[in-house]
């Protein structure tokens, strides 16, 4: 049987991501998650987080302990890479341990996909650089899906440093593939450059416009880590006040958008500067149930890579 990789939205068809979302969808509403909860035991699944993560790493590890997996987590900080070891070493010699699926986060892009070419063991992207962080994107479609049903009838906007974020990457590709309504990302030059609009998307620089009757409102943080430090140092970027007034969403903006819409934030959240602490906290926030969905959305990762009947329902089902 062929195996698959989880490593970007962009590889995958419109049918195989249609179907990892349903999978998504059927765990999320089962009533009982307990039947999941032997479908992976005795596999042994590695953790290897080379760049900070509170959500995603624990919520990989909470699936991972759903499903009845057992949980290998390397920390690059306490492993021989310390003392020199390359990632494709350290790789190999959990590889030779047998372990059954690698879930990786990285700074470099499209490390995972250049790893799942060399190695048949399964891979999940837990995000690699400024390229792709697909499973946030699953559980994004999840949460609108359980709230709002089919995403071709809704307008989405997608708000804030669009050029550095691989959560808003993977979601336009996403929507490339499924279909939108109306979709627009919002942000400043320095962080939405003009150019974004060459390949169809939408982008708009005025906030209140972009956010007038909207359904769903994704709000993105600063990439600060990503963004040279004599950038960051200039204009809009150096003010949170100004680029809160120009960007952020107050509960005054939030005004302008459909009674009942829905607030979104991968998080980590930056209360002041890209979403205030009102709007965050508000009945129109989604962000705690975007956390809650993220281990439903893993546990279907997990499983169309390592349970075979899974694997036939979503990957082989959808293939092109
Ligand atoms: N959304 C997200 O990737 O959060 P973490 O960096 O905490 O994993």
């Amino acid at each position: 049987m062929k195996q698959y990789s989880f490593t970007g939205i962009a590889n995958m068809t419109t049918g195989q991501l249609n179907n990892m979302l349903g999978l998504a969808k059927e765990i999320a509403q089962s009533r009982d998650l307990s039947v999941y909860s032997n479908k992976l035991v005795n596999q042994v699944i590695a953790t290897m987080f080379y760049e900070p993560s509170t959500r995603t790493r624990g919520s990989f590890t909470m699936a991972a302990y759903r499903l009845g997996a057992n949980v290998l987590d390397i920390t690059p900080r306490n492993s021989s890479l310390e003392k020199g070891e390359t990632l494709v070493d350290t790789f190999l010699s959990l590889q030779a341990m047998k372990t059954d699926l690698f879930v990786i986060r990285h700074s470099a892009d499209k490390i995972i996909s250049q790893l799942a070419k060399q190695f048949n063991t399964p891979l999940v992207n837990a995000g690699d650089g400024m390229n792709e962080h697909p499973s946030q994107t699953l559980l994004d479609l999840l949460t609108i899906s359980l709230h709002r049903g089919d995403i071709r009838n809704l307008k989405i906007v997608l708000v804030g440093d669009i050029l550095h974020s691989r959560v808003a990457t993977s979601f336009v590709y996403a929507m490339s593939k499924l279909g939108y309504g109306e979709f627009c990302l919002v942000g400043p030059p320095e962080l939405l450059p003009d150019e974004f609009a060459q390949s169809g998307v939408q982008i708009e620089r005025d906030m209140n416009k972009a956010v007038t009757n909207a359904d769903v409102i994704m709000m993105l943080r600063i990439q600060s880590e990503r963004i040279e430090l004599f950038k960051r140092q200039e204009g809009i970027l150096n003010n949170h006040e100004d680029y809160f007034n120009l960007y952020g969403l107050s509960s005054q903006r939030l005004a302008l958008a459909k009674k009942d819409a829905l607030v979104m934030h991968p998080g980590p959240l930056n209360r002041g500067v890209e979403i205030s602490s009102e709007v965050a906290d508000s009945s129109n926030s989604l962000i705690l149930k975007q956390v809650e969905y993220g281990v439903y959305a893993r546990m279907a990762i997990f499983l169309s890579l390592l349970d075979k009947q899974y694997t036939e329902q979503v990957w082989e089902a959808g293939e092109a």
